[in-house]
């Protein structure tokens, strides 16, 4: 199952590996259609070499509610028809917890792809949904130590716990050349690691009053840095409807694809966001990144790897300058098991857990 922009990368190699061993498994894609834009969604799969999903649930926008209610309708009469003998999903979209609430009361085995992952601030749509998820999961994997330890301390059994590594690193392995060979940051007249990438999509940030500090703090980093921001729709339409001003060393781009995504990125000096991937994405390629949250779910990518927390304080974005040249990223590390094979893991347990 996918619905939503991050779930792509993390699905792909698993479809990937499933369809290697297609004289064992059978595999049926399932797009809910949370993200629906070509530029959210299709360019991905695209890139990705993701089949066209079997079935589209065409589920769209809506309140949290409406949104995961109108996942669960949907997919119950797929999951009846198909009788598949285990549903996966990734990470922590409504898409996620109302496809494994589905598939559990089915009695279907659900697999959750990053599981165990705790912000411990219920105020996150994504931790609801994280926590309900791995509660009803039969199969949980798992990326980082801390989230084996997160999940046994709620309770979960150990034999459901698989420690296989992070199947969106395994993406950006597969995808590194072709990053590399896009040429994005040439085609936009960028100089290599003479500009920042700004991503910012949380309600907590672009829903209230926290957006235009945000942007005009953003106005004082370009003094020094090219600002390069591709705008998800959220915050286009937050923008626009509060009339917030765009200083012009701010470069405002349509939301990117994959790959001029991750090839800007590798040619930048460090990365501004409140995305939970793009945390460990960076840490894979030794790129600061500063994130603007109070706390992450992802505390690998600030022990072991390049992440800065400045906490939920756009004032904080102006220190990135200062900061960057402070940072020495020599001595982070990738964590064990981000090494391009965790697909293969998952499916390992799967073919055991199924004899
Ligand atoms: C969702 C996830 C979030 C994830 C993010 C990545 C939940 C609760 N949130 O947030 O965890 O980090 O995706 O992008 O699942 N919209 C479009 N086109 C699209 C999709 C959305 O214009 O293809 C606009 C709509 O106005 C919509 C808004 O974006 O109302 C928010 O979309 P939604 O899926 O509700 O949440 P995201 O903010 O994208």
């Amino acid at each position: 199952m996918v619905g939503a922009r991050p779930n792509f990368m993390k699905v792909a190699p698993l479809v990937a590996e499933l369809e290697r061993r297609a004289d064992t498994f059978e595999t049926v894609l399932v797009h809910t259609g949370q993200h629906y834009d070509d530029g959210m969604s299709a360019v991905f799969l695209q890139e990705l070499g993701v089949p066209d999903p079997d079935f589209d649930l065409g589920v769209g926008s809506g309140s949290h509610a409406a949104q995961t209610a109108r996942v669960m309708e949907e997919l119950e009469p797929v999951l009846v028809e198909t009788a598949p003998h285990a549903v996966f999903v990734a990470g922590d979209v409504n898409s996620t917890l109302g496809a494994a609430l589905t598939a559990v009361k089915l009695e279907i085995p659900v697999g959750h792809i990053e599981a165990g992952l705790r912000s411990f601030d219920r105020s996150m749509p994504e931790e609801i949904n994280r926590v309900v998820t791995d509660a009803v999961s039969d199969m949980l994997f798992v990326h980082s130590p801390e989230a084996v330890d997160n999940l046994l301390r709620e309770g979960a059994e150990p034999e459901g716990v698989h420690l296989v590594g992070n199947t969106m690193i395994d993406t950006l392995v597969a995808m590194r050349t072709r990053i590399e060979a896009a040429g994005t940051r040439e085609r936009l007249g960028l100089r290599r690691g003479g500009y920042v990438v700004v991503t910012l999509h949380r309600p907590s940030l672009v829903d209230g009053p926290l957006l235009a500090d945000a942007m005009a703090a953003l106005g004082v980093v370009a003094r020094e840095l090219t600002v390069v921001f591709p705008v998800h729709p959220r915050t286009r339409a937050a923008l626009s409807a509060r009339g917030i001003s765009v200083h012009g060393g701010v470069e405002l781009l349509e939301p990117l694809g994959y790959l001029d995504f991750m090839s800007l990125v590798v040619d930048s000096a460090g990365v501004i966001t409140d995305s939970g991937g793009i945390q460990e994405e960076t840490t894979f390629l030794g790129i600061p990144c500063f994130t603007l949250r109070a706390n992450t779910e992802r505390p690998v990518t600030c022990t072991v790897g390049t992440n800065t927390l400045l906490g939920l304080a756009p004032e904080r974005i102006a220190d990135v300058p200062q900061l960057l040249a402070e940072t020495q990223t020599d001595g982070a590390r990738i964590p064990e098991l981000w090494d391009g094979a965790a697909a293969q893991r998952i499916v390992d347990v799967l073919a055991r857990r199924l004899g």
